[in-house]
């Protein structure tokens, strides 16, 4: 298992990491230059940044390959988002809780009052209209109000003055609902962002997972070990020992702040946020500043695909168990097609009018997490024949199966999950429902060509050397 040292050094020692010595503008100038590295999948370090005092670290988790390497698998040996997942789950079953340390790297260098100064820091403006310079790869850490556990996630953070920010927190998370009890309440309440923490923990932060299970344990689960964690030096919150940088901040209540970024699924998103107030930095003497490109782009991209893995799932078992006559399901839920769902069924039609029933049943079933119609742009129904997992397969059968207008249909004013950004407020958006099928009447005809014997052939067989 690596930490995040470990990782940086793993790259660099494969020749994996580009160091930038030129100095660069961490406004619009970094951002461009860390696109074109992370786009090769390789990872930067940008070691002289005009204005800041540290040096900005990043594609490191721009391939599942690199998830691998983190999580202990041999580096050039292949590991897939199947592995991954494989993994989450393993941990999720034998979870580590963190260990309390009482001193740790992370407080090297402690600085408060009048020597904070965030502007020191090397936080990149990513996107033309963006509101400012963001901070992408925090861990937020956060206290459950009504259990006291300790709760992480990943929250974009803006920089808002030399001692101000705002740690964003979508509505579907779990940092939302503890900003509202504490505001409710009329209380402020401490977050904290953790800045270059263990890949395991940086993985476990982007899962969403039921409130009941702390993203701590899971991420000793999945390093083998605990993470260590130690006091904030302003709050009675823990957090990572072994991080480069930690912002210690009280979040007051007193108004929300607009903040819009170039988003995983390539628009801008304009969220609010309420104003924290940094009480403390603290960080190791040589700290590296970790960040990742926002945007569709493949490290934001691959770590956030970590938290589709649970909806995924939630989805399919949800369809499979409150809908009869699915033989096979997928659901894509990929930035290449925006921030929407995608669910594609089979099915061993009886009668022409079957599959848009189904869809429309779909379209009403609880999803998990979400109403599966919130979360889904369109459904396809296949015949048994094609390959729900493959899309082209799916796009074959889209396109040389249809010929009637009413197998197309336009579910027009779905309520819709916020990041469906092109959605009309209460009006909401449109839903495809689409029956790919073969019509009852083409069923002996439109046969797909088959190779008779095909399935029995072995290459190997027909490739041995003569003796
Ligand atoms: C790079 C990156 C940026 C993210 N930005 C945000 C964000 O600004 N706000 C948010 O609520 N979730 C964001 N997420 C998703 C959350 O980290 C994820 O949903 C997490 O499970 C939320 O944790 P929580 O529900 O425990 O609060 C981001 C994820 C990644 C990988």
């Amino acid at each position: 298992m690596l930490d995040f040292r470990g990782l940086v050094s793993l790259l660099e020692q494969r020749g994996e990491l580009y160091r930038i010595s030129r100095p660069v503008d961490p406004e619009f100038e970094m951002a461009a230059v860390m696109a074109q590295i992370d786009q090769q999948r390789r990872a930067f370090l940008f070691e002289n940044v005009i204005g800041a005092r540290f040096p900005v670290i990043g594609g490191l988790l721009n391939r599942i390959e690199c998830f691998g390497w983190a999580l202990g698998s041999t580096p050039g040996a292949p590991f897939t988002a199947d592995d991954l997942d494989a993994r989450f789950e393993a941990a999720k079953r034998n979870p580590i809780p963190p260990r309390e340390v009482p001193t740790a790297p992370v407080k090297e260098v402690v600085r408060r009052g009048a020597q904070i100064d965030l502007p020191d820091l090397p936080v990149p403006t990513f996107f033309e209209l963006d509101t400012g310079p963001f901070i992408t790869s925090a861990c937020g850490i956060s206290r459950n109000p009504n259990t006291g556990h300790l709760n992480v996630g990943v929250y974009r953070s803006l920089i808002l003055g030399a001692n101000t920010l705002a740690v964003n927190a979508s509505s579907l998370s779990d940092l939302r609902k503890f900003y509202q009890h504490a505001e409710q309440h009329g209380k402020s309440m401490p977050v904290a962002l953790a800045i270059g923490v263990e890949p395991a923990l940086q993985m476990a932060a982007a899962c969403k997972l039921p409130p009941d299970q702390s993203e701590l344990d899971l991420a000793g689960g999945l390093q083998g070990r605990p993470i260590d964690l130690v006091k904030c030096e302003t709050s009675d919150l823990l957090v990572p020992a072994n991080a480069e940088m930690i912002i210690e901040a009280e979040v007051r209540f007193t108004g929300n702040i607009d903040n819009n970024l170039g988003e995983f699924a390539g628009q801008y998103g304009l969220e609010t946020a309420p104003i924290a107030e940094v009480t403390a930095i603290t960080h190791r003497k040589d700290a590296m500043f970790y960040s990742i490109l926002a945007g569709r782009n493949p490290e934001h991209n691959t770590l956030g695909s970590i938290a589709t893995f649970s909806i995924r799932r939630a989805l399919i078992s949800a369809l499979r168990s409150q809908l009869s006559g699915i033989i096979d399901i997928e659901v894509f839920l990929e930035p290449r097609m925006g921030a929407m769902a995608h669910i594609v069924m089979s099915m061993d039609k009886q009668n022409d009018a079957e599959p848009m029933a189904l869809i429309e049943a779909a379209f009403r079933a609880a999803g998990g997490f979400f109403p599966v119609s919130h979360i889904t742009k369109r459904i396809i129904v296949v015949d048994q024949d094609v390959n729900v997992h493959d899309l082209g397969d799916v796009e074959w059968a889209m396109y040389t199966r249809i010929a009637r207008a009413e197998k197309y249909r336009v579910i027009p004013e779905v309520k819709s999950w916020e990041l469906e950004r092109c959605a009309k407020g209460e009006k909401g958006s449109l839903r495809l429902a689409i029956d790919a099928t073969k019509d009852i009447e083409d069923r002996e005809d439109m046969l797909r060509p088959i190779i008779p014997g095909a399935s029995e052939i072995s290459l190997a067989d027909y490739l041995q050397k003569k003796s």
